[in-house]
């Protein structure tokens, strides 16, 4: 039991920080996709301690971050090269994180016996810092209890890591609100993005026209092959039920209107424009339709509200799946468990 601190980002956070993980603690810390739970990867006790913190499925493995190229290098078998190469040089540090064959310097802990490790530099000042100060890769997961919507402040960790970690590094809200793109290379060499973020799918065709989505990203069938075991869970989800609807506006209200049981507590999140003439509905907006870089920066917090309140059931107009509006669909379709009502 931990009497948890939170500490704004200053020189002598950082210098905090990092003594924390040299002893071998996780400390709660924000990187431009949400926040994470770090721990040094050299040290078994500091892996497992990051699972049982997030009680987190023991075959889930962990994202390895990394200062600069040099450091992700020794990770590896073979030094990057060609198109994953260049791909790095163009997106990191940022939200991409890719899936290579691992050295003998991962151990089976972080990758969950697989021999691949996802690696990513992130572009954040906290973790870049305190990496570089300690010069150990950290393994960070998202900082919420697991199955719980990401955190994207200090408070969203404070709320689910209470007493479980001594630090909480503050630094915002965090810039994209989603986490990383997870691409790996393909058998027939084509980039396959596992989970969609900050790094769009439009972005990565601006390098090569060799990119496609993995099955997964939509559809919950072919769960059982997947190569990213992270989807194999329900995830970023509030308690109750959430639904994911396809529709425009006019659909959407009149859906609700003849299926909303009014025994239950309901909430609905729509955007700004929308208009929702229903009682017995609480509203929550989450910004324009067409602006998916607001929508990503707050769906996780606003998630987060909704479980608090308690609602029964929770109605989501679906985003467009356009930009990272693909990943925040992606989260949506997930703490929906892949309830989805398909209108017009
Ligand atoms: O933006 C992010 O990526 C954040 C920040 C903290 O960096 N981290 C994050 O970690 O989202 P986490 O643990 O919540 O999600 C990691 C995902 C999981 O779905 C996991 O299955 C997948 O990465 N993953 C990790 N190693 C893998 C591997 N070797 N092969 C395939 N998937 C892997
Ligand atoms: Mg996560």
């Amino acid at each position: 039991m931990f009497n948890t601190e939170i500490l704004k980002y200053s020189h002598f956070a950082i210098n905090k920080a990092a003594e924390y993980i040299l002893n071998g603690e996780i400390i709660g810390l924000p990187t431009e996709t949400v926040y994470g739970l770090a721990g040094r990867i050299d040290n078994i006790d500091s892996i497992n301690k990051i699972f049982h913190i997030k009680g987190r499925p023991q075959d889930n493995p962990l994202i390895v971050h990394v200062s600069d190229i040099d450091m992700a290098n020794k990770l590896i078998k073979k030094p990057m090269n060609g198109i994953l190469e260049k791909l790095a040089n163009k997106f990191w540090p940022g939200p991409l994180t890719i899936i290579m064959d691992k050295s003998n310097l991962i151990n089976d802990v972080i990758s969950c016996n697989l021999s691949t490790v996802a690696i990513r530099i992130p572009d954040s000042r906290s973790m870049i810092n305190i990496i570089k100060k300690i010069n150990i890769p950290l393994a960070a997961p998202s900082a919420n209890i697991s199955g719980k919507p990401s955190c994207t402040s200090a408070f969203h960790v404070f709320d689910d890591m209470n007493t479980k970690i001594p630090l909480i590094l503050d630094d915002g809200n965090c810039e994209f609100g989603i986490e990383s793109t997870i691409i790996n290379l393909s058998e027939d060499n084509r980039i396959c993005i596992l989970r969609p973020g900050g790094i769009t799918l439009e972005d990565l065709y601006s390098v090569t026209k060799n990119v496609y989505l993995s099955d997964f990203v939509l559809n919950k069938r072919l769960i059982s092959k997947c190569i990213s075991p992270g989807v194999k869970y329900k995830h970023y989800s509030p308690s109750g039920d959430v639904y994911l609807i396809n529709g425009s506006n006019y659909s959407f209200t009149e859906f609700l209107m003849k299926n909303i049981d009014t025994s239950y507590k309901n909430c609905a999140i729509i955007f700004k424009n929308d208009f929702l003439n229903i009682e017995n509905i609480d509203i929550f907006y989450n910004g324009d339709l067409n602006d998916y870089k607001f929508q990503s920066k707050n769906i996780f917090s606003i998630l987060r509200e909704i479980d608090k309140k308690s609602y029964d059931k929770i109605y989501i107009r679906a985003p467009k799946k356009i930009g990272i509006g693909l990943a925040v669909y992606n989260r949506i379709i997930r703490a929906a468990d892949f309830k989805v009502v398909d209108l017009d």
